[in-house]
């Protein structure tokens, strides 16, 4: 396989398979329409073990997803976060990035979903950061993408649903073939929505802004998370709509997500931003790698221990 280090296990339809079994038909109804739905997490080595980030939040957004598919998952919240920490055990790596997903199977084909059975899988690999631990280190250079992200009046950007990345997809081999690091998303208005996998934010003059779900993003997870460190932080915090010109015209700009982390971007569209030295995005880098690590007793709440 290529890029990904084969691990023991995954989670496939109630019990755990080997990897190499972990396969589906060719007819598979979601591999031809799109219908899945799915989760992004991560677990971290901690001083007690491998620990789940915010595992409930996550397994909150990918019911919440499959609702709005009116997909009928045939295990309970609790069966898949149980799932997700025996995965985790059964792999012996503390370090994984995990991918519940939830789609229609083989049954039908044709546009009409709900005639296929629902299969439900979660799978667990070693991912670094998204856009590399250079770019969380240096910053990333990204670019407008001429790609604008879908509305909630095509298909909803908060229900984390595979046809998203399909635009999601467009917007970043765009931004590559161009020589950049990641794309920058507007939306239908023209307000700067989110990246391709990942929430953006704003900083000027030491306010901390990031467009609010009404803007057509995900409801980023990561960025929940920094939203309570900036208060934490006593930083003032806004979700408000800002332009492509205010992203020239900042002072810090990052991505969040569970993939990508807490990312700088350094550039965009030739546009340095600030003057490169992203004083509070550091500090936020820091406090999320302590929180997630277990080292801030404040946010412990946020780690479930696979024991
Ligand atoms: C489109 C999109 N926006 C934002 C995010 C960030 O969400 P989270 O912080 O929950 O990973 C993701 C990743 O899941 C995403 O795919």
């Amino acid at each position: 396989m290529v890029g990904i280090r084969a691990l023991q296990k995954i989670w496939m339809d109630g019990r755990l398979v080997d990897w190499t079994d972990a396969k589906v038909h060719i007819l598979t109804h979601g591999l031809h329409y799109g219908y899945a739905v799915f989760e992004g997490i991560r677990s971290h080595d901690t001083a007690r073990g491998p620990a789940i980030f915010r595992l409930p939040e996550h397994l909150d957004r990918f019911f919440n997803s499959a609702k709005v598919y009116r997909m009928t998952l045939p295990y309970s919240a609790a069966q898949v976060g149980e799932a997700c920490v025996d995965l985790v055990r059964a792999n012996g790596v503390p370090t994984v990035y995990l991918r519940p997903i939830a789609f229609s199977g083989y049954g039908e084909m044709g546009l009409d979903p709900t005639k296929s059975p629902i299969q439900v899988a979660v799978a667990a690999w070693e991912w670094g950061a998204y856009l590399g631990q250079e770019g969380v280190e240096r910053g990333v250079r990204a670019t407008v993408s001429s790609w604008v992200r879908m509305d909630s009046r095509s298909l909803p950007p908060q229900a984390k649903c595979a046809a998203n990345y399909a635009n999601s997809g467009l917007a970043k081999m765009e931004a590559v073939a161009a020589g950049y690091d990641e794309a920058i998303l507007l939306n239908s208005q023209g307000m700067v929505a989110e990246g391709p996998g990942e929430n953006i934010f704003r900083v000027k003059k030491e306010v901390v802004s990031t467009p609010p779900a009404s803007s057509g993003i995900l409801r980023g997870v990561t960025r929940d998370t920094v939203i309570r460190f900036l208060s934490d932080e006593g930083l003032v915090f806004q979700r408000t709509d800002f332009t492509r010109e205010e992203l020239f015209t900042a002072d810090e700009l990052f991505y969040t997500g569970t993939a990508a982390g807490i990312t700088p971007i350094r550039e965009v569209d030739g546009r340095r931003i600030g003057d490169g030295a992203f004083p509070i995005t550091r500090r936020l880098q820091q406090r999320y790698e302590d929180a997630i690590h277990g080292r801030r007793p404040a946010y412990g709440s946020w780690l479930t221990y696979v024991g």
